[in-house]
């Protein structure tokens, strides 16, 4: 110690302070989005700033009363862009499954609006699900907040656990799903960050991921630029061709009346339905979550959001393209006997008679939903390095 000149101290101090403030500006700067223990795991790729998931810049018309009153965001469970940054790490994490081969994302893939473009997917064993995988984008945005097809699971919370649990899609029991986690050294400092303490809990696992899910909000699509250069969505949208506000007219017509059950800004349901795919009702759908024979063969009206990418369509993926569903309910539709009544005249099948010309503008307008913004978007995107 002795050797060393007060020169040398004063260097090396300067080289400490120099290498400190590097590292630390961001901190200082933005102290309300950055996590408090740093995350720096050789597989993570994670930005040193959270990304944005609390506080998107959504354009007015996503903050109308309308659209406030479809959020399903719990008061115990606001986004929190921690909370979101785990979620997104045990989305893509394949340790949720029991042999390590499947994650959430497998089945839910970006690309695709996070659905499934396999008919049925593929679970962690090899097996087959019963019904075609559901796209994730506006999520959010269903009021009576409950998932899966047959809204089985009655909130975000309580749906997000039941993959891992399923045996054919993951695989795990709860207490194998902790113990796994708490192997892995990054989850320490995640969860540190979005709960507080290290603690790993099944619980904490649903809220995280579902502030992920929440935060997946397409809004830069097509659709969304001709929006907010208009009052109204009646008005034609300057942006748009011929066609695409033709078919736009024609979705929210009483012919199709396409708009009476995908509804306001993210084409949602508001309960389940029957829209009328078979004569005999063989997916009993909600009716075989209730029991009650008026439910059966009712599923969830999902948002066509993104629909051009989560093809096959319906819930048992049936049709391979947006022009077999159009035909469906241009000329497809079967009687039975809970058929929704917006697609009844009288006692009978309402046909919509569609030109062809009109057929291919429901379509145009379909595809002005696409959001490649949010299909490209990093922060969906699987973090881990492979
Ligand atoms: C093996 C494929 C597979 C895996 C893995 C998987 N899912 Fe799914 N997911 C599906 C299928 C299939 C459905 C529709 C099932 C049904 O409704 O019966 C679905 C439905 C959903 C829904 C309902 C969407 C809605 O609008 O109602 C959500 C949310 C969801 N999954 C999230 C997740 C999360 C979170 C994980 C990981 C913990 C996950 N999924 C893992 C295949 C999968
Ligand atoms: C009576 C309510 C109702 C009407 C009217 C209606 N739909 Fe649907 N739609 C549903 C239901 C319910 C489903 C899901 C059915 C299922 O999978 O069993 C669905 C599914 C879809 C899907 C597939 C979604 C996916 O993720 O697989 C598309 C696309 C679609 N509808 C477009 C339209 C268009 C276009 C019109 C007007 C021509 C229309 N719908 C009219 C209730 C309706």
């Amino acid at each position: 110690m002795k050797k060393f000149t007060t020169p040398f101290y004063i260097l090396l101090v300067l080289i400490l302070i120099s290498c400190s403030d590097e590292e630390y500006t961001d901190i200082t700067n933005n102290d309300d989005e950055q996590s408090s223990v740093t995350i720096d795991f050789q597989n993570l790729n994670l930005p040193s700033t959270n990304f944005n998931y609390a506080n998107i810049d959504l354009p007015n018309f996503f903050l109308d009363n309308e659209l406030r009153n479809e959020d399903n965001t719990p008061n115990n469970n606001a986004i929190t862009d921690d909370g979101a940054t785990l979620g997104r790490v045990l989305f893509y994490d394949t340790n949720l499954s029991a042999n390590n081969t499947v994650s959430c994302a497998s089945c839910h893939i970006q690309a695709n609006g996070f659905s499934d473009p396999n008919q049925f997917s593929i679970g962690f064993d090899g097996e087959l699900t019963d019904r075609n995988s559901m796209g994730l984008a506006n999520a959010r945005f269903y009021e009576n907040g409950r998932f899966f097809w047959d809204e089985r699971a009655e909130t975000l919370e309580e749906q997000t656990l039941i993959p891992v649990q399923d045996l054919v899609e993951m695989g795990l029991t709860l207490s194998e799903l902790e113990t796994k986690l708490a192997q892995e050294d990054y989850y320490a400092a995640l969860f540190t960050n979005a709960f507080g303490d290290e603690n790993i809990t099944s619980e904490r696992v649903a809220l995280a991921i579902s502030q992920f899910i929440r935060s997946m909000v397409s809004y830069q699509s097509k659709f969304d630029e001709g929006l907010s250069q208009v009052n109204d969505i009646d008005d034609d949208f300057p942006n748009f061709t011929a066609s695409e506000n033709n078919g736009k007219d024609l979705f929210m017509s009483n012919r199709t009346r396409c708009f009476d059950c995908h509804a306001t800004n993210v084409f949602v349901g508001d309960n389940a339905r029957n829209n009328g795919l078979d004569a005999t009702i063989t997916d009993l759908g909600v009716g075989g979550i209730t029991g009650n024979n008026n439910d059966l063969g009712e599923f969830k009206v999902p948002s066509l959001r993104n629909i051009a990418l989560t093809a096959p369509y319906m819930h048992d993926g049936r049709f391979e393209t947006l022009e077999e569903v159009i035909e469906h309910y241009n000329s497809g539709v079967q009687n039975n006997q809970n058929l929704d009544n917006r697609l009844t005249q009288g006692n009978n099948v309402r046909r919509l008679n569609l030109s062809n010309a009109e057929k291919q503008s429901l379509i145009d307008f379909l595809n002005t939903l696409t959001d490649e913004e949010f299909i490209n978007d990093e922060k969906y995107a699987n973090p881990f390095i492979e």
